[in-house]
């Protein structure tokens, strides 16, 4: 299998080291659009070389995606349309349903996959299986210590609380949690989200709180960052290369 990677930054850098160590990937495909990301990528794999997305697409069987929304909007299609899956991290990119059920179209037509990793947060897959049963209710609380806010509060401060469609809007960093928790759930108008800030903690969390004929769910997952970029979660990159290896493996474990 050959592995093309858009975007060279936290996580392509994770998910290119972990790939030259997978032995199913024999070549991998970096695009970065600073090309000084990309070479310095490319040094520290074995198996790369740098290529624009049209030259690598005939290439590779696999397009990973993590560079920005924008991107996705630029090469998605493209990508979709040669028939290559696409494992997409900028998922806040998939809000506008128009855009979403364009790509689904074609990726049908194309018989190839949109694999969405779960990210910053666990939980994803029992909010999956609930909705086959009906979830009545589906809560995301996302809690930052106060400087992530470029504030200050002295006490724990509710700052957003509404629906995951007005979330995004209002506080854009949290857009990949609340748009993935919605596609895998009951929505952008219909999942909850708490945005808030609490000087007792020192990660960035989110909770998932769900019940339904499933029974309850209650999730949390505290966040360390990004060694190589402070604003990204690090299971945002295992959950990639998680996911890149499920493709791989011949068992696929979870839903
Ligand atoms: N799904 C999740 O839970 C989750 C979690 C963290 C980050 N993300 C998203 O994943 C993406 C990557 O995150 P990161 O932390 O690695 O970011 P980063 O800033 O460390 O790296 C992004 C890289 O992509 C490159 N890039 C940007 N636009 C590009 C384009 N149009 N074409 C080619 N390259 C482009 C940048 O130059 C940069 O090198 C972001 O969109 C981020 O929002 C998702």
């Amino acid at each position: 299998m050959n592995l093309g990677i858009i975007g060279c930054g936290a996580i392509g850098t994770d998910v290119a080291l972990a790939a030259d160590k997978i032995e199913e990937i024999k070549k991998i495909y970096l695009f970065d659009i600073k090309s000084q990301a990309s070479k310095k990528l490319c040094k520290k794999i074995n198996k790369a070389d740098i290529k624009k997305v049209k030259d690598f697409l005939p290439l590779v069987d696999v397009v990973f995606e993590g560079a920005s929304q924008k991107a996705v909007h630029e090469y998605a299609e493209e990508i979709l349309n040669s028939g290559k899956d696409l494992i997409l991290m900028s998922v806040g990119s998939l809000i506008k349903e128009s855009f979403r059920c364009k790509l689904k179209k074609i990726a049908k037509e194309k018989n190839c996959k949109i694999y969405i990793p779960s990210g910053a947060i666990c939980g994803i897959d029992g909010i999956l299986s609930a909705g086959i049963g009906g979830v009545d209710e589906v809560t995301l609380v996302t809690t930052k210590p106060p400087e992530s806010f470029g504030k200050i509060y002295n006490t724990r401060t509710v700052l957003f609380k509404g629906i995951a469609k007005d979330a995004v809007k209002k506080f854009p960093a949290n857009i990949n949690v609340a748009a993935s928790l919605s596609l895998a759930g009951k929505g952008f108008n219909k999942t909850n989200v708490q945005i808030v800030a609490d000087p007792v903690v020192s990660r960035i969390s989110h909770k998932i709180l769900a019940h339904g004929k499933f029974g309850r769910l209650r999730v949390e997952l505290e966040n360390m960052p990004n060694p190589n970029n402070p604003g990204s979660s690090y299971m945002a990159s295992l959950s990639a290369i998680a996911t890149l290896k499920k493709i791989i493996d011949p068992i696929q474990i979870g839903v």
